[in-house]
């Protein structure tokens, strides 16, 4: 019986991905298991031999249902295979990862975990959002913006009153109802916020706003998931456009 790598992808740029998860992606991979939000750039690097299942699951389609991608993990590992499960981001961070241990576990087969560049801490970075600074903020709260499937709803009204900047994952589609209940627990309207879609990708925006503003601007200028909002001071540190790295490409040309 093998062990099974679960592995963090990063936000999507194939040279964020750490050293570790590249070596396992090249050397190791039999079978691999993928989210939808690793890039294609990343999935390239992967053994050719390997086969690559991809197991996505985004909001609103349909996706593979978390038991199956349990089972899947077990049978694999039990025929001796080497299996990768790939996240995007780190996969303990609304990764569903915990679960992936947890279930590995109950089938006596051991995980290791190799952590990845979480979307909200690199994706605001990517526009020059640092999401903690001494002068305007004590802390960071990462946050998931959709609820149901077992999760239950932010409670908005100590997020708001926290004084903390508010990383808001998976928030696009609800950002009308999300600044809604903020303003109404008190956040000032003109509280700075941002919203960056496909981070780090090639079709990287975002839009800079006050909290009130925002869901217009994010509907104006398109932006559609995977998205990061940022609420708070630091959200007015955000560049107004970003040149786009072309490190990546050369790193994989190499
Ligand atoms: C199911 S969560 C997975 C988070 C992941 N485990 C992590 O640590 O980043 C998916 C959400 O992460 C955020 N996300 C992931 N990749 C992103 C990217 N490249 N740009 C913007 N947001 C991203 C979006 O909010 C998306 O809806």
């Amino acid at each position: 019986m093998s062990k099974v790598y679960l592995i963090g992808a990063g936000p999507g740029a194939a040279d964020l991905l750490t050293l570790r998860a590249a070596r396992l992606l090249a050397e190791k991979a039999e079978i691999v298991l993928a989210d939808d939000l690793v890039s294609d750039e990343i999935l390239a690097m992967v053994r050719p031999d390997a086969r690559v299942l991809k197991v996505g699951k985004r909001g609103g389609k349909a996706s593979t249902a978390q038991g199956f991608i349990h089972r899947l993990m077990v049978r694999y590992a039990r025929r001796g295979k080497c299996v990768l499960r790939l996240k995007g981001g780190d996969p303990f961070v609304f990764g569903r990862g915990g679960e992936e241990v947890e279930a590995l576990a109950a089938a006596g087969i051991e995980a290791e975990v190799v952590p990845g560049l979480t979307a909200g801490i690199s994706v605001p970075a990517a526009v020059g959002i640092p999401v903690t600074h001494r002068a305007y903020t004590q802390g960071v709260t990462l946050v998931t913006g959709t609820s149901g499937e077992g999760c239950d709803e932010p409670n908005w009204r100590a997020l708001a009153q926290g004084g903390t900047t508010l990383v808001i994952y998976m928030g696009l589609s609800r950002v009308l109802n999300i600044v809604a209940r903020l303003i109404a627990a008190g956040l000032p309207p003109d509280t700075p916020a941002a919203a960056i879609a496909s981070g780090t990708l090639p079709g990287q925006r975002h839009v800079k706003a006050t909290l009130a503003d925002l869901p217009a601007r994010v509907s104006a200028e398109g932006l559609a998931s995977p998205a990061i909002i940022v609420v708070g001071e630091v959200a007015a540190l955000a560049v107004a456009t970003v040149s786009s790295p072309d490190i990546s490409a050369r790193i994989l040309a190499a």
